[in-house]
């Protein structure tokens, strides 16, 4: 089954995305415990918000194979870009959909005034290498700081 080039995500795939969301990050190494609904809402409000930009990867099928998300955000004289989910179908991951996915961000984003695409992942993940790969690294002036308010 092909894969077919990344294109901008429309409204009308929120809930495809959602459901392979749901699927990719109730899986290892996340493991959390996602249903669809919950997914749709997070990812609706990402679109709901200022600046939302994603790009889509769909099969031959009109099947959701991956995508990526988040919003374009004013900073001084420019923009920063915080990327807020990206997840590709657990049976396509390690194919290149995942770069591919982000390189047609990057392009989109080149035609906006986009200072520095940003995120926040966990550090021991296989992705951390992914993001890696393709020019991200670990701030070292910057934390990631987080207080949990629930017991
Ligand atoms: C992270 C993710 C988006 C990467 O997409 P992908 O399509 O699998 O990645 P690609 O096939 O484009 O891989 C690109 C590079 O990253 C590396 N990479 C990808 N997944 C990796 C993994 N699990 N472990 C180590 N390296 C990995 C590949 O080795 C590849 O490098 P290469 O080109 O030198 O071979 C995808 O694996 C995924 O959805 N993972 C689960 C959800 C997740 O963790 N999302 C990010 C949370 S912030």
């Amino acid at each position: 089954m092909t894969v077919i080039a990344p294109r901008r995500l429309e409204p009308r795939d929120l809930e495809a995305c959602a459901a392979l969301f749901a699927q990719v990050f109730s899986a290892e190494p996340w493991s959390e415990p996602w249903g669809v609904d919950g997914a749709l809402a997070r990812l609706a409000h990402f679109h709901e918000s200022p600046g939302f930009m994603g790009m889509l990867t769909l099969n031959d099928l009109g099947e959701a194979m991956g995508f990526v998300l988040g919003n374009l955000e004013p900073y001084l004289e420019c923009h920063l870009f915080y990327l807020r989910e990206m997840c590709v179908a657990s049976h396509r991951q390690g194919q290149g959909i995942g770069s591919a996915l982000y390189r047609a961000l990057e392009q989109e984003l080149a035609t906006r005034d986009v200072r520095a695409v940003y995120l926040a992942t966990g550090r021991e993940i296989p992705a951390a290498e992914f993001y890696q790969g393709l020019g991200f690294r670990c701030s070292e002036s910057m934390a990631f700081y987080a207080k949990g308010l629930k017991g």
